[in-house]
């Protein structure tokens, strides 16, 4: 059975697909981990991200996800891929068609067999179009900054909200208006807005959904 959740930057996705596959006891998947993989692995080549340059890299880059953990050419990078330089590097190389093709074929390979909650931006269009259940969980954009702003807050990050806001919408444009596969709602996806929800609510509303169908 597979469980795709999408929507944009901190909508509150990963939080609520980690819940939901702990309930179900399901494997979750994190596919933003694989992209931003590939992103640290330029960042710290210093590699001027064009086409070419990304294309050289991927020939020669293993990326492998399992336990809950993203492996960069057999190394665990989880804890080095969640900041901001890489979120918008990992947003820049999604666009490319042939980092798409890779991480879907590796998506589709892991999901093979297994009970999973996947979260990501195409996973209900392209990745997995035959899911079981589609969620798109999105929030308005304020309040999707508002949340993060206060998480690097929290982690004693001095930044402001305003430049929180301004990457946010750098992200979403990024993710929105690419060609291939853009973040887009599956016609079929039950739309979840978490601007009035919190967390729990959310995953509440997610799994009276997913049990009951
Ligand atoms: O979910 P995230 O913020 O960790 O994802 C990082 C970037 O990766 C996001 O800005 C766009 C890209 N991405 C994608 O294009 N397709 C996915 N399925 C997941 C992430």
């Amino acid at each position: 059975m597979i469980i795709a959740i999408d929507g944009p930057s901190g909508a509150g996705k990963s939080t609520v697909a980690k819940l939901l596959s702990k309930k179900l006891n399901f494997e979750y998947i994190d596919t933003g981990a694989m992209y931003r993989a590939l992103a640290y692995k330029a960042y710290i080549n210093s590699i001027k991200i064009s086409e070419k340059t990304v294309e050289r890299m991927l020939c020669n880059t293993k990326i492998d996800y399992f336990n809950n953990s993203i492996f960069l050419d057999d190394e665990n990078v989880e804890n080095y891929i969640r900041n901001d330089n890489i979120s918008i590097i990992a947003s820049n190389i999604s666009k490319f068609q042939i980092v798409r093709k890779k991480m879907v074929d590796l998506q589709r390979l892991i999901a093979k067999n297994k009970n999973v909650v996947m979260d990501g931006r195409d996973i209900g269009t392209v990745v997995f179009p035959n899911a079981d259940y589609k969620f798109f969980i999105t929030a308005s954009m304020e309040i999707r900054a508002k949340r993060r702003y206060e998480e690097l807050k929290e982690k004693g990050i001095s930044v402001t909200y305003d430049k929180v806001l301004d990457d946010i919408k750098a992200r979403d444009e990024n993710d929105a208006n690419r060609k291939i596969s853009p973040l887009k709602k599956a016609d079929d996806a039950i739309l979840i807005d978490t601007t009035n929800l919190d967390i729990q609510e959310a995953v509440n509303k997610i799994i009276s959904i997913a049990l009951e169908g």
